[in-house]
């Protein structure tokens, strides 16, 4: 990201984020309509790849530099205000690129305005009689904004899924006992976000959740190498088809796999990998309908299996969470946010991928009928080569990749 650019944009923010919505839209306009059209969309594209990571550390060292500093609610407006515009451009395009329906800037700049606006401000109370205080923006999703939260009395944070959407409270009374089988079957799991409460009696109902903060899968491949914690590949991919499998393994399908819905615990190094928003998808075919003529108001389709955009076909939850898992593995493998190519046993080379690795990835994207039946199957396949977690002493090198060639042959 030109960081001169986000500089410049964040200079005209910070006086107006407490005057309201209207001022931060019209801001972020004229920003935008003193460019020239290409300068604009190179702008929303480079904006995409910027992480949360990222956009904080400019606005703290902005803030740094400024002879008034602003209080602490206006500077996190500040970053939730630009978090929301970059998730909001990460929406519109693909690692940079713009999507190719998008090609009018000022159609761009009215989507990515219209999901800027927070309902909660940092130092809100999550409800009347809840001794928990927003403060930390985390970022606006489908139902909402998360946010994480704080306690006097409790030494860890939580997060704070709040529902904002009209629909929303009686979405989740319908869902109660979806989630509640959720909670009941997969907290214990060490891959798995716990579900800690749902609470709909007040203005936003919300669900409380385990709290991680090592910020999403998503963030860490856009992150710059040198800036990121160390995650091993193989251990991440692990955790996931092992959530994944835990999930399966009760009949419980996740349907909406994606790395801004995984998300490491702080640890600097080697973090867990926590996989969230079990049970929060809508369901595929509704998908399908709700998404006549409008392209791009569900989501993101780089995660769904090719199934998934056949009108009328039936798709399998437990092989479409395997699809996804294929994507966000290639994903890693390849440090880019795409969606696999043709060739992408290629690529996979090229990244020096062992043939076993690329064997089974292939059935994770192959069409449902080769593809594995759900996470079970797929990690039964990659353990009978090499057995799960198998840690390395500092010092010894890492050989388990020649003996999973050995053996794949
Ligand atoms: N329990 C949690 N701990 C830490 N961060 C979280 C937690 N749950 C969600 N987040 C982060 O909050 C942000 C917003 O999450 P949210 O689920 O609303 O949006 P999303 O995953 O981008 O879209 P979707 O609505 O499709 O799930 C994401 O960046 C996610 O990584
Ligand atoms: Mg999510």
């Amino acid at each position: 990201m030109p960081i001169k650019e986000l500089i410049d944009l964040v200079s005209i923010l910070a006086p107006v984020v407490n005057a309201g919505y209207p001022h931060i839209r019209g801001a972020v306009r004229s920003f935008c309509y003193t460019r020239r059209q290409d300068r604009i969309l190179e702008f929303l594209g480079n904006l995409g790849t910027t992480t949360d990571h990222q956009i904080r550390r400019l606005v703290v060292d902005w803030e740094r530099r400024q002879d008034v500093p602003l209080d602490e609610t206006t500077l996190e407006q500040l970053c939730a205000t630009l978090i929301n515009l970059s998730h909001g451009a990460k929406f519109l395009t693909t690692q940079g690129t713009l999507r190719s329906s998008l090609i009018r800037s000022d159609k761009m700049i009215d989507l990515l305005l219209s999901q800027i606006e927070t309902k909660l401000k940092k130092g809100d109370q999550i409800a009347p009689g809840h001794d928990w205080y927003v403060e930390r923006f985390l970022g606006m999703g489908s139902f909402g904004e998360v946010w994480m939260g704080i306690n006097q009395g409790y030494p860890e944070s939580r997060a704070f899924k709040f529902f904002t959407q009209e629909d929303g409270k009686d979405w989740l009374l319908r869902e109660q006992s979806n989630l509640s089988k959720i909670k009941q079957k997969l907290n214990d799991h060490p891959n798995v976000i716990q579900y800690l409460d749902v609470v709909t009696h007040c203005q936003y109902p919300f669900l409380a959740l385990e709290y991680a903060g090592g910020g999403s899968l998503e963030d860490w491949i856009l992150e710059n190498r040198s800036d990121r914690v160390d995650l091993l590949i193989s251990d991440a991919v692990r955790g996931l088809i092992d959530g994944i499998a835990e999930a399966h393994r009760w009949d419980i399908c996740h349907r909406d796999l994606k790395p801004a819905n995984i998300i490491l615990t702080n640890a600097q190094n080697h973090p867990q990998i926590k996989i969230t928003d079990f049970g929060l998808a809508k369901d595929f075919n509704e998908r399908q309908q709700s998404n006549a003529g409008e392209t791009i108001s569900i989501g993101t389709p780089l995660y769904l299996p090719p199934e998934a955009s056949t009108p009328g076909r039936e798709v399998d939850g437990f092989r479409a969470d395997v699809f996804a898992i294929g994507v966000i593995w290639f994903q890693l493998l390849t440090n880019s946010l795409e969606r696999p190519p043709y060739d992408f046993a290629h690529r996979l080379r090229d990244h020096a991928a062992d043939s076993h690795t690329i064997r089974v990835l292939t059935r994770c994207l192959a069409s449902p009928e080769y593809r594995y039946a759900n996470a079970l199957e797929l990690r039964e396949d990659l353990s009978e080569i090499i057995p799960f977690r198998v840690d390395i002493p500092e010092g010894i090198i890492d050989v388990q990749h020649v003996f999973r060639e050995y053996l794949s042959e």
